[in-house]
Formats: C-alpha cells, structure tokens, sequence
C-alpha cells in the first residue's frame, strides 16, 4: 500500500500530489502570466488579471504547505554520482526560491500599484506594502525575470528527469508516480 510519508527510497503519496498540483499550477501561470501581458487592454484581460492573482495567492498558500511537510520528512536518496545529485539539490533549492519569490513580488507589485488582491472573492488578502508608484516597476521587472528563470529551471528539471527515463534508465522519475 502507498505511504503517506516518504521513506529512505521512495516519495510518498503527499509528496507526490503537492509536486504534480504544483507542476500543473506553475505552468498554468506562467502561460497565463505570459499570454495576459501582451493583450490589449479590455474586460477580458482584466478577468484574466484577476486568475492570475487569485491562483497565483493559492500557489504561495500551497508553497508554504509544501514546505512544511518538505522539512518533517526524510528526502528518498538518490543513487547517482555526488555531482548529479549536486547539480539537482541544487535546482530543487531554486525551485523553492521561485516558488515563493514570484508570487510574493506579485503581490508586492499589486500592492504598489494600490490595488487588492482577492482570494476568489472570499476574502481580500492585506497589502504587503503602501501604495508606491516608483517601486511598481522594480516588482514587475524583477517578477518577469523570476518567471523567466523558473522556466529555465522546469526545462532543466524536465531533460534531467528525461535523461535518467530514457538513458540511465533507473528509477528516478518512476518514483514521483504511484
Ligand atoms: C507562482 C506564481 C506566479 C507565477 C509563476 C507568475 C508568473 C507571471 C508571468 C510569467 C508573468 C508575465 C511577465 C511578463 O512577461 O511581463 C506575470 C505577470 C503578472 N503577474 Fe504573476 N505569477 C505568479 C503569481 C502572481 C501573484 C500572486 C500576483 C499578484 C497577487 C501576480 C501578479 C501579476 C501581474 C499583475 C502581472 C502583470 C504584470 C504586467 O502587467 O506587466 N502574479 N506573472
């Protein structure tokens, strides 16, 4: 029967479902953080503003989840050379970084910019700073750029995990599978 926890060798089935949710959310926004941008302004892009905010907050809510149960629970080992294995614990602490720099530099830009940022309209979350058009610019820049080096790193991530299926042909992608 699948564990909830991981073990020494394997992920276990939490682990699992926050990596293919967040997988799934985070390319999702990127998509639609990059298609929203180049509209024309209309009601259209506006709503589509307003996803991106709303899953871009829950995408931050499940970071914080994810990392908790990341740091209560042991990481499956992995049986590569120690500078794979650098190379990828490496990739997977900028994963973290994106993770909750992109969303929080969003949040900071919406802030700046004065305006609120719900959460499907249940509640609105508090602005994280006062209204300050000169530091608008500086969050969207350096959120776009974030963005920029997350897809660096899902492709990075993605011809590793490729690499290990289909030319090392251990088990290394198998396991983040039922
Ligand atoms: C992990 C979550 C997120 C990802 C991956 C993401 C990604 C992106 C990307 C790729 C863009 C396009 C940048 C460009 O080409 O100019 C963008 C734009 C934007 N994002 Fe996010 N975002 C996330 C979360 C958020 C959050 C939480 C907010 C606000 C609360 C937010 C607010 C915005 C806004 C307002 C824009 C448009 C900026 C502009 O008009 O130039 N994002 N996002």
């Amino acid at each position: 029967m699948m564990q909830l926890k991981n073990t020494e060798t394997h992920f276990g089935l939490i682990s699992i479902l926050f990596h293919w949710l967040m997988a799934i959310l985070l390319i999702a926004l990127l998509a639609l953080g990059l298609y929203m941008v180049r509209l024309p302004l209309s009601i259209e892009k506006l709503r589509l503003y307003g996803w991106h905010k709303e899953w871009g907050m829950l995408a931050l809510l499940l970071v914080i989840l994810r990392s908790i149960w990341r740091v209560s629970n042991i990481i499956p080992h992995l049986e590569i050379p120690w500078w794979e294995a650098l190379a990828a614990r490496t990739v997977h602490f900028a994963f973290y970084v994106f993770m909750f720099a992109i969303p929080l530099t969003g949040w900071l830009m919406t802030s700046s910019s004065g305006l609120p940022v719900s959460f499907f309209g249940w509640f609105v979350f508090p602005d994280l700073i006062s209204s300050h058009t000169d530091l608008i610019h500086l969050f969207k820049k350096t959120h776009k750029w974030l963005g920029y080096g997350l897809i660096a790193a899902i492709i990075l991530h993605v011809c590793a995990a490729l690499k290990h299926h289909f030319i090392d042909k251990d088990d290394i992608l198998r396991r983040m599978f039922l």
